[in-house]
């Protein structure tokens, strides 16, 4: 074989916890809920930027200090970080990769999370809190796209590898990381019933 590839785009997918997820989930589930309730300033916001649905990212963006829930749910991810961090060879001698962020979202029917990265940070991802059958996962771009000009398209059906886009599952107890400059959405919601989730930044000081 004479084709070789290079320049990967790494995605890490996995469950959180090797025990029942179920019982962690229901105490986020519920501090998401009332966190939606009570956050007056997040309601605000998401009204203007987040149409029909809630994000705490502009007002209550470091929960993981704030909520034991959400500090175990940080102590909980440590190990995915590391392990990402290891299989993109990341040398991070004399300075730590730290969660700078945590924040919450909540999609009811026809909410959509458009086209975005996450600027000013190392490594991102998304725990996924409650996940009804046919709610959308998270939509990835191939970060070359913008520089394909005259390429041709790629045949329907190609390799998961060739295609410019690809979308993995979200399932209720796992966790997707990726590094945060790679470009994401969420296609509108069609499900009658909340997709929960807690997205994250981590940055290297
Ligand atoms: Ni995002």
């Amino acid at each position: 074989m004479s084709v070789r590839s290079f320049f990967p785009t790494r995605i890490y997918a996995a469950a959180l916890q090797r025990q029942p997820w179920k019982p962690f989930n229901e105490r986020l589930l519920r501090e998401c809920l009332q966190l939606q309730h009570d956050d007056l300033a997040g309601q605000r916001w998401s009204a203007a930027h987040y149409p029909g649905g809630y994000t705490s990212y502009s007002s209550a963006s470091r929960m993981q200090q704030f909520s034991p829930t959400f500090a175990r749910l940080e102590t909980l991810l440590a190990r995915h970080i590391k392990k990402f961090a290891t299989a993109l060879e990341w040398d991070l001698e004399e300075r730590q990769l730290a969660m700078t962020d945590c924040w919450v979202n909540i999609m009811p029917r026809h909410v959509v999370h458009s086209l975005h990265l996450h600027p000013l940070s190392s490594m991102s991802g998304t725990y996924y809190v409650q996940t009804p059958r046919g709610a959308p996962g998270l939509k990835f771009e191939d970060p070359r796209l913008d520089r394909y000009m005259a390429a041709p398209p790629r045949k329907v059906g190609c390799g998961e590898d060739n295609q410019p886009w690809v979308t993995l599952p979200a399932a209720a107890g796992s966790l997707l990381l990726f590094e945060s400059w790679l470009r994401h959405e969420v296609v509108p919601n069609p499900v009658d019933r909340l997709r929960v989730s807690i997205s994250f930044n981590y940055s290297w000081f």
